[in-house]
């Protein structure tokens, strides 16, 4: 069939609008591929302070009990009994729909938990605001997002701000471990840490940090996009196959 030169013009701005969705499509999906990445964690602060610069800037964030806490400078955790967070943004089935309609974009967090790289859920408890991990039925009735990221530096975000707030649990030991402050007060309203109680606090936020790229990552990765090369070349196969069945 010959076009008329109306109905060509016509037809135009439609296929350019479906190859330019295409091409948006696609760099859409390489720049969200982060977000997968395996990263970690750590402390910047927004301003400098004299005696907390030093010892918090650059600070790993890791998992013990059940929590987060900051290995800053000074900190004595024994060496077994914290994990590194090392982790990604997933969807969090349950809730992902609802974000989505509350106006968030984001996912949920999950982090390994040990050398075996299991994987637990990274939640902020609805009654303490403390940050946690946990398996779903730990997480079920607390807030296990949306965790998302801005967009320039991607520092981390929750319910699509940055109210982290580090608090020194232990005077003693100076330990600190990490907080949201969801209703941006402090974390003083009722109950909370900060109701009434004379404790350090201190604002923070939360840098995603590429690992170093040692000889296992690199290994892991080849393993990886073989087996999705392999993936792919046998679903052609299978459609191949089919095709000729057909005919
Ligand atoms: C899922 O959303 C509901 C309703 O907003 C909320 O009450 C619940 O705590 C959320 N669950 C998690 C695990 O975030």
């Amino acid at each position: 069939m010959v076009l008329g030169i109306l109905s060509a013009v016509a037809a135009c701005p439609a296929i350019i609008g479906t190859t330019e969705a295409v091409r948006h499509g696609q760099k859409a999906q390489a720049k969200e591929a982060h977000r997968g990445q395996k990263v970690n964690m750590i402390v910047k602060l927004p301003t400098a302070v004299p005696g907390y610069t030093e010892k918090f800037d650059g600070a790993l964030i890791v998992l013990k009990d059940n929590k987060l806490y900051i290995r800053h400078s000074q900190s004595t955790f024994p060496p077994d009994s914290i994990h590194p967070f090392a982790g990604y943004y997933l969807p969090y089935p349950s809730n992902q729909t609802k974000w989505a309609g509350a106006g968030y974009k984001g996912e949920g967090l999950v982090s390994t938990i040990n050398e075996a790289n299991q994987l637990n859920w990274i939640y902020v408890d609805r009654n303490t605001h403390e940050l946690k991990y946990g398996i779903k039925t730990d997480v079920e009735n607390h807030c296990a997002g949306p965790w998302d990221c801005t967009s320039i530096e991607k520092r981390m975000t929750f319910e699509s701000w940055e109210g982290f707030i580090a608090v020194q649990e232990d005077s003693n030991k100076d330990i600190w471990s990490l907080y949201f402050d969801r209703f941006d007060d402090g974390l003083s309203s009722n109950g909370l840490i900060g109701d009434g109680r004379q404790i350090r606090m201190l604002e923070i936020q939360l840098i995603r940090k590429e690992r170093v790229k040692g000889f296992d990552m690199a290994c892991e990765e080849r393993v990886e996009r073989i087996r999705a090369m392999r993936g792919k070349q046998k679903e052609q196969q299978e459609e191949g196959l089919q095709g000729e069945q057909e005919e």
